[in-house]
């Protein structure tokens, strides 16, 4: 905590939890709230492709950030359903995930479409939010090192890394992902440290920033920011109710 310019990373994943009204509602009822949260929050929703514009403009004056949820790498072209990045950062959009588990492993992302899509959201203008963590399966096995490792390598792979970029990485461990079982803040601690050797490593001069995301709840959440190299949290379904995500932010401030 405290290691980013004494800033608190409190970034939110929509998911596909909220529809339109849903999601404009919840980002009024935060754009009224912005101006209590203090300059220690640094906060950034991403809602669904469809309620991301309106999203924008309502929080874009209270200073909280927008992301896309996922992007495709080419600007334009015949890609149904598809929306590029370069769409995005055009809107108004200052981050987008890359690499969220759901979109593995439920969709089938591969190492290669997360590098790419790395590529796209750097050229862009785009700061990606590169989600890496291990499986149950690959936990209980022992390889949960080597897994990141692996997933941090493929994604960075002769990436040209702007000096004005945020590096920004959150470690979300599968198995604790929507499961109401969260990871053990000291554990999520020994990764986060992995996670920023390994980057650092990887991007020359880089001072990485790393989030822990997985059942993060008001009544955890200062178990990982009072940890020195966890410096946010990146927080689904919590999120998406507005009092959870208030009681989440003033837990933040009082750190
Ligand atoms: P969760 O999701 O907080 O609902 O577990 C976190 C995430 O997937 O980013």
């Amino acid at each position: 905590m405290f290691t980013h310019n004494g800033k608190i990373y409190l970034f939110a994943n929509w998911k596909m939890y909220l529809d339109y009204d849903e999601s404009n509602i919840l980002a009024n009822a935060l754009a009224r709230g912005a101006k209590k949260f203090g300059d220690k929050i640094q906060m950034a929703i991403f809602p669904s492709a469809l309620s991301l514009y309106p999203v924008g403009q309502v929080l874009r004056d209270v200073g909280i950030g927008v992301g896309a949820q996922n992007v495709y790498w080419v600007d334009k072209g015949g890609y149904t359903g598809e929306v590029s990045a370069a769409m995005y950062r055009a809107v108004g959009c200052e981050y987008t995930l890359i690499g969220h588990s759901e979109r593995r492993h439920q969709f089938g992302e591969t190492d290669h479409d997360v590098r790419e899509k790395m590529k796209a959201a750097l050229a862009s203008g785009l700061t990606p939010v590169l989600c890496v963590g291990e499986t149950e399966q690959q936990r209980n096995t022992g390889k949960t090192e080597e897994v990141v490792e692996v997933q941090l390598r493929a994604a960075f792979d002769g990436l040209n890394w702007p000096k004005d970029k945020e590096l920004i990485v959150a470690y979300e461990p599968v198995w604790a992902i929507g499961a109401g079982v969260a990871c053990d803040p000291d554990e999520a601690m020994r990764m986060h440290e992995l996670i920023i050797k390994i980057c650092k490593n990887l991007i020359k001069n880089s001072d990485p920033v790393v989030l822990y995301g997985g059942s993060v709840r008001p009544n955890n959440v200062v178990g990982y920011l009072s940890q020195p190299a966890i410096d946010g949290v990146l927080v689904g379904a919590a999120s998406t109710k507005l009092d959870e995500w208030l009681e989440i932010i003033s837990a933040a401030q009082e750190l």
